[in-house]
């Protein structure tokens, strides 16, 4: 490995600048050739050299954001939940942790994450730019008043929620349906257009589930949980997370992959059949077949996994804490199988320890997508930002050097979140096996903190240089000094 393959700077992602101060860097504070701006999708303030299929950063930025704030939230549901949680993980006040949990941190964060990268992968706008805000906004009304209406037992508020959740899903399919009708980009496009089939599933199920609870249509087992809890998690969420990685990675790890390799595809197909057989299975009683479903979707999770191990074995950059939070998630898979079939083989004896072993299963299948969006996060925010500040005139980090995507955040309050996110799924986790309140409630401290320090510290910074491009704009003429050097307004 050469030295400067192990630089920890200029990760250069497809689709990205080139790299500050290269020859090919254009010159800052210039608008965007005409052509650029007359492209499909294109935006006032496109920063020069971005292709024209990304959409604004506001996009992607929004849903972030809104996810780190879903996280603190959710901690804060789980403190107040404690209790129940213990006895019956099935009481409302779960069931409202566990959705601001997967809606208003998980799903919001996925969704962010495929507004930015569909466009990038396919090389096609969305449809509209509009349209993605309304995606935003009727998301973060669903995934929000869904677990406020649990909580507080109002049914007309759970109502709206499943409306919105309808509506939000239903928009997201016509504005992605335009960039994944794409031919020939492979694996990580069947895993888009896969995952937004399981969006679509989830999201009407959740429909009907919220319908239920005004007319109590039909009796909603815990075996139909389970149905939308494997496939919101792996048919949705999962699998996206599975395809969209096959893009990530080779850029992120600097990985390219000599021959040809299929585990991702393999991890793609074996996930998505896996939860087609043991969705309907779970939801209909039909243990066989669940039995089924459950080991195909096995062996696609361990196929992602492989893809992971090769994807690590070539990689040209040094262990870094994206690598970290990467390898971490990984670990969640084997012991969120390992408790799935503890409690298959302990609930027909024990049902409340298998129950119990059940909700640590699901905890730790969230762990797995929680620790790869939030390490991720901080890959792709401080990516998505640079552009930003770049076409604003900020020219300089903090310390005055030519800026960088590393420059956008702390380090040490990155490692604090992955210390305060690794230790809050495993307090959760173990507080929901074993049944421990205490435990249980330490998860939400931690989730808490999580949330309150990413979404700090990746928004402090670029807010800061902002402010001082800003200023330095209002005070053209200022001298040496002035604190405003490196910034070209
Ligand atoms: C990623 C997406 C989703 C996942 C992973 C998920 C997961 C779950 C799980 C695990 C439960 C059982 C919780 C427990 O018993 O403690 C549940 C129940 C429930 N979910 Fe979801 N869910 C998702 C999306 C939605 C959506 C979009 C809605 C509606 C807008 C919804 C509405 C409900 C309702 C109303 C219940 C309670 C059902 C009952 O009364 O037993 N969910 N979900």
């Amino acid at each position: 490995m050469t030295q400067a393959a192990m630089r920890p700077e200029a990760p250069r992602l497809e689709g990205s600048k080139p790299a500050p101060g290269s020859a090919a860097e254009p010159r800052p504070g210039r608008q965007p050739a005409s052509g650029s701006t007359a492209a499909a999708g294109a935006w006032p303030g496109r920063p020069p050299g971005l292709p024209g299929a990304v959409p604004p950063p506001s996009v992607p930025l929004a849903f972030l954001a809104a996810a780190s704030l879903g996280l603190a939230a959710c901690g804060a549901a789980w403190v107040w939940a404690r209790g129940w949680a213990g006895s019956d993980p099935s009481a409302d006040p779960v069931v409202a942790a566990v959705h601001l949990g997967v809606l208003a941190t998980l799903a919001t964060g996925v969704l962010g994450a495929v507004h930015q990268f569909t466009p990038v992968i396919t090389g096609r706008p969305l449809r509209s730019v509009i349209l993605a805000r309304m995606v935003f906004v009727t998301w973060l009304g669903a995934s929000w008043l869904l677990p406020f209406g649990l909580a507080t037992e109002q049914v007309a508020v759970t109502a709206v929620s499943g409306a919105l959740a309808g509506l939000s899903i239903v928009l997201l399919a016509v504005n992605l349906a335009a960039p994944l009708s794409v031919r020939g980009k492979g694996t990580p496009v069947t895993a888009l257009r896969l995952g937004l089939a399981g969006a679509v599933a989830t999201s009407f199920l959740g429909v009907a589930f919220v319908g239920d609870r005004q007319g109590g249509w039909f009796v909603l087992s815990g075996h139909v949980d389970l149905a939308m809890g494997v496939l919101g998690l792996f048919g949705w969420l999962g699998l996206t997370y599975v395809g969209v990685a096959e893009k990530l990675w080779p850029m992120f790890l600097l990985a390219h992959l000599p021959g040809r390799h299929r585990s991702g595809r393999v991890a793609v197909w074996c996930l998505a059949g896996g939860v087609a057989l043991a969705s309907p299975a779970l939801a209909w009683s039909a243990d066989g077949l669940a039995w089924v479903g459950g080991a195909v979707a096995a062996v696609g999770l361990g196929a992602h996994l492989v893809s992971l191990a090769v994807h690590v074995r070539h990689r040209r950059r040094a262990v870094d804490l994206h690598l970290v939070f990467v390898l971490t998630a990984a670990a969640w898979v084997p012991v969120g199988v390992g408790l799935a079939l503890a409690a298959a083989l302990v609930v027909p004896r024990h049902h409340h320890v298998g129950v119990a072993l059940a909700a640590a299963a699901l905890a730790a299948f969230g762990a797995w997508l929680l620790e790869a969006l939030v390490g991720h996060a901080h890959k792709v925010v401080p990516f998505i930002l640079w552009s930003a500040l770049r076409s604003r005139g900020v020219a300089t980090g903090p310390t005055g050097r030519p800026l960088l995507f590393a420059d956008l955040y702390d380090h040490r309050w990155a490692a604090a979140a992955y210390g305060t996110l690794t230790c809050g799924v495993a307090a959760l986790c173990a507080g929901l096996g074993a049944s421990a309140p205490p435990l249980v409630a330490a998860g939400g401290v931690l989730f808490v903190a999580t949330g309150l320090i990413v979404g700090a510290n990746l928004s402090l910074v670029p807010v800061r240089l902002l402010g001082r491009a800003a200023a330095s704009a209002r005070m053209p003429a200022a001298g040496p000094g002035t604190g405003t050097e490196g910034i070209v307004s």
